[in-house]
């Protein structure tokens, strides 16, 4: 998903109020803090727009560090609702905990639920609402905590006692807003392999847009400090997403030592470094050389997916988004091919689905005519895509379920090109490694 966050500091507490308001004049507290999500994630076919429109402290760390990185957490994860675009996973808040289902994101790193009490600011979710005055273990995040946004706008300077950090935080489509929390989170489903971690840092949000209601927030599993794979210092994370129109198969998303991969025919790529500046730290990008289709390798410049100096361009594998999106020059040398290579008349999609290739079947019973693999050549590793990888079948059309982006930009490789595919994100080495699988029966 893409976000922008921003941040300021908010008071529990009359006196604190007037701390702050102190702080305020002397130019330490006010200071907006801006992270920026610059890809659109969930911005693809009318079908995924449709679908969201309807829906898109330390301690534990310690803790589990101190485990010799030995705890590995679980969740069970699907993908939400036929014409959704995310897939969610299932984790639970507080003591008791509560368990919700949150869409499972690479593409950004705060982790957030709505919070009670919220009226009619907070969509309507699929689980019962978290309420943190019901929790033992529920604590505001102290505003100069390493791990709260506002810890960089006090620049140094002692909180009011009382300080909460308020923030909001927009994707491509929609935002939410709320307090900085701390909470213990509830990983597993069954009762033997639950883990419980305390002190997690999350967003407690009391407001937001439509876009997440089929889901009760979200996990955000980037790079950055405020994630999911930062808080719980895991090294390694895996996941299985099972096929797109399945919506009733679960996989487990599975964080620390025991994510791997089993299967044989896994291939392993290197991330290639992020750049420092937010929101491009939160990335993993990739090193895409690449692609043919079929036998035939694509005219494509070696350095269209090159991340540059100043953090433009590059290619990312995001969770969050559901439609791969190529910049243009990349997209075209695609769309010629996939065009070449079918008979049936194409028909301008970008109205209905979103989509700008499509093909008319000549009716809705009618199958899509059998089509080659996608071969992404990724850095010392093929990942190659079936046929219902890259095509979608939408509104009685088949689209190439693909978008461009402007040469130069960034582009990114999202969740229905990730179907089906057993994916490891080896932070500790710097690596992605995949193997095709059915994510539905691992
Ligand atoms: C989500 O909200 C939209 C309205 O914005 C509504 O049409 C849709 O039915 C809701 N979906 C769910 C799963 O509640
Ligand atoms: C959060 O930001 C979005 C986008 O700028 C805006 O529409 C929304 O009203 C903001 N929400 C709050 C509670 O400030
Ligand atoms: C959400 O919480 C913040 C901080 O406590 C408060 O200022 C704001 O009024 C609340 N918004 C809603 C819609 O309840
Ligand atoms: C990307 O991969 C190519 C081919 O292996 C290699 O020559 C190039 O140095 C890599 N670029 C980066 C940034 O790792
Ligand atoms: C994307 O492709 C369409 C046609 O395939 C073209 O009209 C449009 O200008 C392209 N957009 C960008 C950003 O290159």
């Amino acid at each position: 998903m893409s976000s922008t966050a921003t941040a300021q500091m908010a008071s529990l507490a009359v006196l604190t109020a007037l701390f702050c308001a102190t702080l305020a004049a002397s130019g330490a507290a006010g200071v907006r803090v801006e992270l920026t999500r610059i890809h659109s994630g969930l911005t693809a076919s009318q079908f995924v727009r449709d679908a969201l429109r309807r829906d898109t402290h330390r301690h534990s760390a310690r803790q589990l560090a101190a485990s010799g990185g030995a705890a590995t957490v679980s969740a069970p994860t699907r993908k939400n609702s036929p014409g959704g675009g995310e897939y969610l996973m299932t984790l639970a808040i507080g003591t008791p905990p509560l368990s919700y289902p949150a869409i499972a994101d690479t593409g950004s790193d705060l982790i957030w639920t709505q919070c009670a009490p919220c009226g009619a600011q907070c969509f309507k979710q699929p689980a019962p609402l978290y309420n943190p005055a019901s929790s033992t273990t529920f604590g505001v995040l102290p505003c100069d905590s390493s791990l709260s946004i506002c810890a960089a706008a006090l620049a140094g300077a002692t909180p009011p006692p009382g300080c909460a950090c308020t923030y909001n935080q927009t994707y491509g489509t929609g935002w939410t807003s709320g307090v900085q929390g701390s909470e213990t989170f509830t990983f597993g489903s069954a009762p033997a392999d639950q883990t419980r971690v305390p002190g997690i840092a999350f967003g407690c949000s009391n407001a937001s847009s439509d876009d997440f209601n089929a889901s009760a927030g979200l996990v955000g599993l980037g790079r950055g400090r405020l994630s999911l794979v930062s808080q719980l210092s895991a090294r390694k994370f895996s996941y299985c997403l099972t096929p797109f129109q399945d919506t009733r198969s679960t996989s487990t998303l599975l964080l620390g030592p025991s994510a791997a991969l089993d299967e044989t025919g896994v291939r392993s790529t290197p991330f290639v470094a992020s750049p420092a500046e937010a929101p491009m730290n939160t990335f993993y990008y990739l090193n895409l050389t690449g692609i043919s289709l079929g036998t035939t390798a694509l005219s494509i410049r070696p350095d269209a997916f090159s991340l540059k100096a100043d953090g433009t361009g590059g290619l990312i594998i995001d969770s969050g988004t559901t439609i791969t999106s190529l910049v243009d020059a990349a997209y075209q040398q695609v769309r010629a091919a996939v065009v070449s290579l079918v008979t049936l008349p194409t028909t301008d999609g970008s109205a209905t689905t979103g989509l700008d290739l499509c093909f008319a079947l000549p009716s809705a019973a009618s199958a899509a005519p059998a089509m080659p693999s996608m071969t992404l050549h990724f850095d010392g590793a093929d990942m190659v895509l079936p046929m219902d990888s890259y095509m979608i079948l939408d509104s009685g059309l088949w689209c190439l379920a693909m978008q461009n982006r402007t040469n130069g930009a960034m582009s990114t490789l999202g969740n229905y090109q990730q179907q089906n595919m057993h994916i490891l994100y080896d932070v500790g080495q710097e690596t992605l490694s995949f193997a095709p699988t059915k994510c539905s029966t691992l």
